[in-house]
C-alpha cells in the first residue's frame, strides 16, 4: 500500500510539472521566442538521477569525395561537443554517418568521430546499412557499444545504466527482405533504401529480435528508473511516407508503459522535432549535412520547431545537441553552426 501510494504521488507531481512546462512553452511561442534552440523536455527524470550531460551529433552522410564540405561540417559539429564548458559523460552519434554506406565512407566516418574527447555510443542509420546488412558498420562501430562482446555479431543494439537512467540504443530500420526476389546487388539495395520515398521497403523498424530483446532488458527496471531510448528513426508516426517513423513503434510505446518517464532521442529527420505520445517525450536531432524541410504535419502536443533554414545561409538549420539530465528535468540544448533569426545561447549547466 505504501508502495503505491508513493507511486501515485509521484505520478502526480509528474503530471503538475507537465502541465507547467507546456504552458510555459504556449507562452514562450506566442512572444516569438525562437523555441527550437531550447527545448525542456517536459517530465521529471526523478529523485534518483545524478545530474549529467550527453550529447548527440548525427546525420552526416559522408560522401566519398575528397575534402568533401560533409566531412568539415562533422568535424564543426565535433568541435561544438569537445569545447562544451561542461564535458558530455557521452557522445551518442545518431546514424547515418555514411551516405552510400560503402566501406571508404564508413572508414572516414570512423576516423573523424574519433575525434571527439568523450566516450561515444554510435546506432546505424539505413545509409549505413544496406550495402552488406550491417557487417562493415559493426565491424568498425560495434566495439564503440556497451555489451558489445556479449553478443557476438550483433553489436548495433545495445544498454547501459548511467547515474540513475536506463539508456538503449535501437536498430530501427530494419526492413523486410525485397531484394533477393529481385535480385539486387548490395549497392542496389543500399540506393533503394537511400530514397526519401523508395516504395519497396516499406516502414523499417526493429522487428522480433530487437523486440524480445528489449522486452527482457526492460523486465529487469523499475518503473521509476528514467528511460531513455536511442534510434536512428522516430519511435512514433511523424511523417511516414518519408520513413519518418517505425513500424513496431506501438509495441515498443507498450513496453515502455508501466514507466513513470521514457524519453526517445533520434536522428534521420535532419531538423528539431519535439512530440509527446502518451509517457514518451521525443527529441529530433538536427544533422550536420543539410535540413530536411518540416513536413505539413500537425502534433497534437504543443510543439517547438526552428524557424526555416535561411538558403542564403548554407551553415543554418543544421549542428548538433547536448541534454542535461536532473531530477527536475531535461533541457536540451540545440546547437546550430548559424542561426540568422536566434543567436546560439551559450548556456552553462544548470543543474
Ligand atoms: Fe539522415
Ligand atoms: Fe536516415
Amino acid at each position: 500500500m505504501a508502495d503505491s501510494n508513493i507511486e501515485n504521488s509521484s505520478k502526480r507531481e509528474f503530471l503538475q510539472f507537465s502541465g507547467k512546462a507546456g504552458l510555459s512553452t504556449m507562452v514562450a511561442t506566442a512572444a516569438g521566442v525562437n523555441l527550437g534552440l531550447v527545448d525542456l523536455v517536459h517530465a521529471q527524470p526523478g529523485k534518483k538521477v545524478t545530474p549529467f550531460r550527453f550529447a548527440v551529433i548525427s546525420d552526416s552522410h559522408l560522401y566519398s569525395f575528397k575534402d568533401h564540405k560533409f566531412d568539415t561540417q562533422l568535424m564543426d559539429a565535433i568541435e561544438q561537443v569537445n569545447n562544451l564548458p561542461v564535458k558530455p559523460d557521452f557522445v551518442l552519434y545518431g546514424g547515418d554517418i555514411a551516405q552510400d554506406g560503402t566501406m571508404d565512407q564508413l572508414e572516414k566516418g570512423k576516423k573523424i568521430l574519433s575525434n571527439i574527447k568523450s566516450k561515444m555510443v554510435i546506432i546505424p542509420g539505413e545509409h549505413d546499412w544496406y550495402v552488406d546488412m550491417g557487417t562493415g558498420w559493426n565491424g568498425l562501430y560495434g566495439a564503440n557499444n556497451p555489451e558489445s562482446g556479449q553478443r557476438k555479431g550483433r553489436k548495433e543494439y545495445w544498454s547501459f545504466d548511467h547515474k540513475g537512467v536506463h539508456f538503449v540504443g535501437l536498430n530501427n530500420i530494419l526492413v523486410d527482405d525485397f531484394w533477393t526476389a529481385q535480385k539486387m546487388t548490395g549497392v542496389e539495395r543500399q540506393t533503394h533504401m537511400s530514397m526519401l520515398e523508395g516504395p519497396w521497403g516499406g516502414l523499417w523498424g526493429i522487428h522480433a529480435e530487437q523486440l524480445a530483446w528489449l522486452k527482457k532488458d526492460l523486465a529487469k527496471q523499475s518503473t521509476d528508473t528514467p528511460i531513455v531510448l536511442f534510434s536512428h528513426a522516430p519511435l512514433w508516426d511523424y511523417y511516414p511516407r518519408w520513413g519518418f517513423g517505425t513500424s513496431d513503434g506501438a509495441e515498443i510505446r507498450a513496453m515502455l508503459a508501466r514507466f513513470e518517464n521514457t524519453f526517445s532521442f533520434h536522428g534521420h529527420v535532419h531538423q528539431t522535432i519535439y512530440n509527446k505520445i502518451g509517457n514518451m517525450s521525443s527529441v529530433g536531432a538536427m544533422s550536420t549535412s543539410w535540413p530536411w524541410p518540416y513536413p505539413d504535419v500537425e502534433l497534437a502536443f504543443p510543439q517547438s520547431r526552428q524557424y526555416r533554414a535561411d538558403p542564403g545561409n548554407e551553415a543554418d538549420g543544421m549542428g548538433s545537441y547536448y541534454a542535461d539530465i536532473t531530477p527536475a528535468g531535461i533541457n536540451v540544448q540545440h546547437q546550430p553552426f548559424a542561426d540568422s533569426l536566434t543567436p546560439w545561447m551559450k548556456n552553462g549547466f544548470k543543474a
